[in-house]
């Protein structure tokens, strides 16, 4: 970065588990970065502290980092950190996002989500930002029609949750208000499964209450937090009948982000373009807890239960336009999505929530 002065990154949902990591390699390439987050979904620093995600990042890095606990529903507070800050690019993170409580609490998610990023885009406009990194999901894409899933293929079609649908929407607005604008630069991108932790083991996926998402959850039997593994159906027909996903490495993920921000930097991006995040390698259930067992040295205890609802036989995608377009590609393996996951869990048994 050879600017006078570093352009301004704003993360709504910084302090998520995407967000926290992808200030590291944004830090490290130069920007400055701003976050707001509302906490419904970051462990919560002592009163008048940093979250403790953000501070752990601060550590990583050996720079403080600007941190605002505020909720997008809240206009005046978020116009006032654009009031406050030059700020460049946004990157927008912030929502709900668990599969299962989205079905049944739909109007939360929609409110969240949606009317959250409609307030967001509203002030981005207002202050003339027109700038914006999207964080969307594989789940737009439904059911898959075809493997590797690429960008054409079709979205919004049968979606079973509120949060695919609430992505799927934003999606929408956002084309909309890049053909309404020409002066917006939009990169979506569409995450196949983070997976793993930061390198260093202090930073991680620190979920509350129960894991919905497998990664996670093995490392919690792993670590000995629970005694067993729910494997959802064997007989779907894949390599040996339990679910194939593209595992994507949360530093693999994170400097996707950072090539989106450079890529948009350029000006070069004409309206809304929708991006896979993906490795373009699927791997099953029962090849991630073999792994997981190698990585750690410990057992993973399993039971085969029914299909959990919702749940497709293999997801996984054409990662080429990435390539192409942001010059990114996944570098790491399973392996090293499961090796950085042990250390994090191993430092953190019990997540962040004890790490104060
Ligand atoms: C993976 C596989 C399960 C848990 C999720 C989110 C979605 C998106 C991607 C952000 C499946 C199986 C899981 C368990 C199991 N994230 N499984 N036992 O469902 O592919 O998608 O991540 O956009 O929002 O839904 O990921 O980790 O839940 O499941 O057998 O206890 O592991 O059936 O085959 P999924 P997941």
């Amino acid at each position: 970065m050879n600017s006078s002065k570093s352009p301004c990154v704003l993360l709504t949902g910084g302090a998520g588990y995407v967000g926290s990591h992808t200030i590291i390699p944004l830090i490290e390439s130069g920007y400055e970065v701003v976050v707001l987050d509302n906490l419904s979904n970051a462990c919560k620093g002592d009163e008048g502290q940093k979250p403790v995600p953000i501070t752990k990042v601060e550590e990583i890095v050996g720079k403080q980092v600007t941190f605002y606990n505020v909720d997008l529903l809240d206009y005046n507070s978020v116009a006032q950190i654009f009031d406050k800050h030059d700020i460049s690019c946004v990157i927008h993170f912030a929502g709900l996002k668990a599969v299962g409580e989205s079905c049944v609490i739909p109007l939360t998610y929609y409110r969240v989500n949606v009317s959250g990023s409609i307030n967001l885009f509203e002030i981005m406009k207002a202050h003339n930002v027109k700038k914006l990194v999207f964080s969307s999901s594989s789940t737009v894409y439904g059911e898959p029609k075809f493997l590797p899933i690429t960008e054409s293929h079709s979205v919004g079609q049968n979606l079973l949750n509120g949060y695919a649908k609430s992505k799927y929407y934003i999606e929408g607005i956002l084309q909309d208000l890049c053909n309404s604008d020409k002066e917006w630069n939009v990169i979506i991108l569409r995450y196949f499964n983070p997976v793993g932790a930061h390198p260093s083991g202090q930073l991680g996926e620190d979920p509350t209450g129960i894991p919905n998402n497998l990664m996670p959850f093995v490392a919690q039997v792993a670590v000995g937090n629970r005694p067993c593994l729910k494997v959802f159906g064997n007989d779907y027909d894949t390599i040996d009948g339990t679910g194939v996903r593209d595992y994507l490495h949360i530093m693999d993920l994170a400097d996707g982000h950072v090539s989106a921000v450079k890529k948009i930097e350029t000006n070069s991006v004409n309206g809304a373009v929708a991006i896979n995040l993906g490795t373009g390698n699927g791997f099953s259930v029962l090849q991630v807890i073999e792994t997981f067992s190698q990585v750690s040295g410990r057992k993973i205890p399993y039971e085969i239960v029914g299909r959990r609802q919702g749940d497709c036989a293999s997801s996984y995608c054409d990662a080429s336009l990435a390539k192409s377009f942001l010059g990114w590609e996944a570098k790491k393996t399973l392996k090293e999505m499961c090796e950085d996951t042990w250390k994090w869990q191993s430092m953190y048994p019990k997540g962040f929530s004890t790490a104060k």
